[in-house]
């Protein structure tokens, strides 16, 4: 397990009550990955107070962390150090050259962030369906963004993906979905993330955090 210290060095209110915040990191994550960060004190129940983190705009000197509404750390201010575990989870590789993603996410498409900017390192394509508003300006120029109904979006489009890859609860043919449970440690001890896939059970914080979904 990777303990490490992270460190705010900017922070901004990109609208939608939304707060993307840069840290500088002794680790750097790949695509795909998960920190478990600390945004409580340090006390006996700190696993209870470790939120689950997808870093983006990954550089070697850090990171970019988005936060959304009801989920900002009342410490998160400029050079404020937060404790870390990770990173975690299986990095994403494409396995097509200049791949085409198709990213859809209704309330968090953070997550998505780091696939999208593998795939544009890979001069792929990349669009992404949106459910809610979110404040698409703050994007990748490299992004499409189409918003709308989910399931119809996603009709018009899915022909044209390699891959696709979601944050929501919906089943969508082909996309791998980010786990949403509880992910307390990370590196396979607790077995709290057993879930079940197309190749069995697994567990999430191993082999996810973005998997196949198994049929009902
Ligand atoms: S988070 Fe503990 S086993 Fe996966």
């Amino acid at each position: 397990m990777h303990a490490s210290t992270l460190t705010c060095t900017r922070i901004t209110d990109i609208g939608f009550g939304r707060i993307q915040a840069v840290f500088s990191a002794e680790i750097a994550p790949r695509a795909g990955q998960f920190f478990l960060l600390q945004t409580a004190p340090s006390d006996t129940t700190a696993l209870l107070h470790r939120e689950t983190v997808y870093p983006f705009a990954i550089t070697p000197a850090g990171f970019t962390l988005e936060f959304q509404p009801g989920n900002i750390p009342a410490t998160l201010v400029p050079n404020a150090t937060f404790d870390a575990l990770g990173p975690f989870g299986h990095p994403y590789q494409f396995a097509a050259r200049q791949p085409r993603i198709l990213l859809i996410a209704d309330q968090n498409p953070a997550p998505l962030f780091a696939l999208a900017d593998a795939a544009i390192a890979q001069r792929g394509e990349v669009m992404l369906l949106l459910g809610q508003p979110y404040p698409v300006r703050t994007l990748r120029p490299e992004i499409e963004v189409q918003i709308g109904h989910l399931p119809k979006l996603f009709s018009q489009t899915q022909t044209w993906a390699d891959a696709v890859f979601t944050t929501t609860e919906q089943t969508f043919p082909q996309a791998k979905r980010l786990f949403s449970g509880s992910l307390p440690c990370g590196i396979g001890a607790c077995h709290a993330c057993y879930v079940r896939t197309p190749q069995g059970a697994v567990l999430a914080c191993k082999k996810g955090p973005w998997l196949a979904v198994a049929p009902d």
